[in-house]
This record gives structure tokens, sequence and C-alpha cells, in this order.
């Protein structure tokens, strides 16, 4: 039984193979739905979200199973003192796959030491996303054609952000990937990102407060936004939360095929006015995140 808590369990080839079932998932959906019939996915979210839960459960819904679970932790028994390896044991008996998201850092991997059913981080803290960086990938490859060959900026909440974290560790895999790190010095990418991974592969990168300074070389702009949920303080998260508001002014300088994202939910730092600029893809992104996700519960269960 495999899991799935941090990018780097999969290998490129293992990620080059659910985009291609995504795709196909995409071109021929009825093909797919029955592939689940009888399994059932429980989600286990003891923090909010929106896209990755229903997304998971439009995801298995659509492959003919049943979903299951929890959307705030004061629903279930975690209220009462329960420990998350005895909720993650517990719903094992009830289900064949379990998404879980959990506020604190490193919660899903002691999860799945007890599990009994396969177990994906659906985020944990400020540190891991895999799914949504599965999502990225397959929106980047469709807009692009491509997954190497590309400048990548990445705007915002960097230290914080786990989106970020986790889609640095992925692309740094494929060849010829240089990325543009913008946010105030606050808000930097953590030291062991840098450490562990950019030096560690020897990738190219440059950080920068300055989102317009590298914006016309970007092939893909990501955009993110400042965690509140994360910050000690109030009053930083005020003085840093409209750091950067992208408009259709600033595009202006961009390339013409940049492609731009979010994992959303955005708050201020995308401007409503670049919604309609044929270069802002996070809705379709938000849409990849199903197929993706079809395409991992596949895996994950070992169904063809
Ligand atoms: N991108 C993302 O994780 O969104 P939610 O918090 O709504 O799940």
């Amino acid at each position: 039984m495999k899991h799935l808590i941090d990018i780097q369990d999969l290998s490129v080839e293992e990620i080059d193979e659910l985009i291609k079932v995504a795709n196909d998932i995409i071109a021929n959906k009825e093909k797919y739905s029955p592939k689940c019939n009888g399994k059932k996915l429980a989600t286990l979210f003891f923090e909010p979200s929106t896209r990755t839960r229903l997304s998971f459960e439009a995801a298995m819904l659509e492959l003919g199973g049943s979903v299951l679970g929890f959307s705030e932790s004061s629903s279930s028994s975690v209220s009462k003192g329960e420990s998350v390896s005895d909720t993650i044991r517990v719903v094992g008996c009830y289900s064949d796959i379990i998404a879980m998201r959990h506020p604190k850092e490193g919660a899903p991997l002691v999860a799945c030491q007890r599990s009994t059913v396969p177990i994906i981080n659906a985020g944990d803290g400020g540190h891991n996303h895999p799914t949504q960086t599965l999502t990225d990938l397959l929106t980047i490859s469709r807009e692009k054609g491509r997954l190497n060959q590309m400048t990548i900026g990445l705007c915002g909440d960097l230290k914080f952000g786990r989106t970020v974290h986790s889609l640095i560790n992925a692309m740094s895999r494929y060849q010829g990937i240089k990325f543009v790190l913008i946010s105030p010095d606050e808000l930097k990418i953590p030291d062991y990102v840098k450490t562990n991974v950019l030096d560690k592969l020897g990738i190219e990168y440059c950080e920068t407060k300055d989102i317009e300074e590298y914006l016309p070389e970007l092939d893909v702009l990501y955009m993110t936004r400042v965690q509140k949920e994360r910050f000690f303080n109030e009053a930083d998260y005020i003085r840093l939360k409209d750091y950067y508001i992208l408009n259709k002014a600033k595009l202006e300088k961009a390339k013409k095929d940049l492609t731009i994202l979010h994992p959303l939910p955005r708050v201020n730092e995308i401007s409503t006015d670049v919604d309609d600029d044929p270069r802002a893809k996070y809705f379709e992104q938000a849409l990849c995140g199903k197929y993706i996700r079809m395409a991992l519960i596949l895996k994950m269960l070992g169904i063809e």
C-alpha cells in the first residue's frame, strides 16, 4: 500500500503517467464512470477547504464511487480528544482510501503509519500540498505542452505557502526550469527549500521583491495568497496582505503566452480585471484538480 504525503513520494514517471491518465479522463469521461463502483473515499478535513475537498468528492462520484467524511474537526470526535491516529484507524474500517487535511505539519505522515488504507495528504499546515501540485502540473502541461524549459515566477507568501514548496519540489525534477521568487523579505522561501531542493539540484533561481522586474521573462506566473491563518501577529498580516496586486496594467509588460495560475482562494492579489485576460488560467486550474484527483484515486486503489 502506498500513501501520498509529499510530492517526492511520486517519481517523475509516475507524475507523467498520472497526467496522461487525467488527459484520457478529460477526453473519454464515460469510460471512467464505473471504475470505482463499490469503493468509498473518506475526506477528513481538520481545516477549511473548498476546492480540495469538493474536487476529491466530485472525482470519486464521477468514478462511480461514494464519499463520506467531515469538513471540520468540531464535527468529529477529535473535539472530544481522540487522536488523529485513532481517527484514521477507525475511518479505515469504513472506507477504501482517505484524503486528509490538517493544520499541523506532518500530521498525515503520523496518520499513515497506523492506517490500513491509503492516505492522501490534502494539505498539512504550511508544509506540503502534493495534490495541488499535481493539479498545477496538469494545468501547466495542458497550457504549455511541456513541463520543461521554462521560467516560473512564484509570487506572494513563499514562506507559508505550502503549494509553492510542493511545486518547487516537483518542477525542479524537470529539465531547464528557472524560478523567480517574488516576495517581501518577511515571506521569503524557507531556507530548507533552498538547501534541500534548489541548491542541491543546482536549479537556477533569483529572489526579488519587485513583481515587475522579471515579468517580461516569465512563462508561468504563480500568484499566492498571504496565508492569514499561519500568522502569529495580525498587524503583520495586515501590513503584508496587499503587498502584491496583479492587474491588467502590470500585465502589459508580460509575454503574450504567459500562463497565470493561482491555487485559490484569492483575496486581493489578483484584481478581477485580470479574469477575462486569456492568460488567466486559475479557474481552468481548479477544474484540472478534479481530473488529476480522479487519476490519483484510480492509481492508489490499483484500478486500471
Ligand atoms: N487550493 C486549495 O487548496 O484550495 P482550498 O483551500 O479551497 O482547498
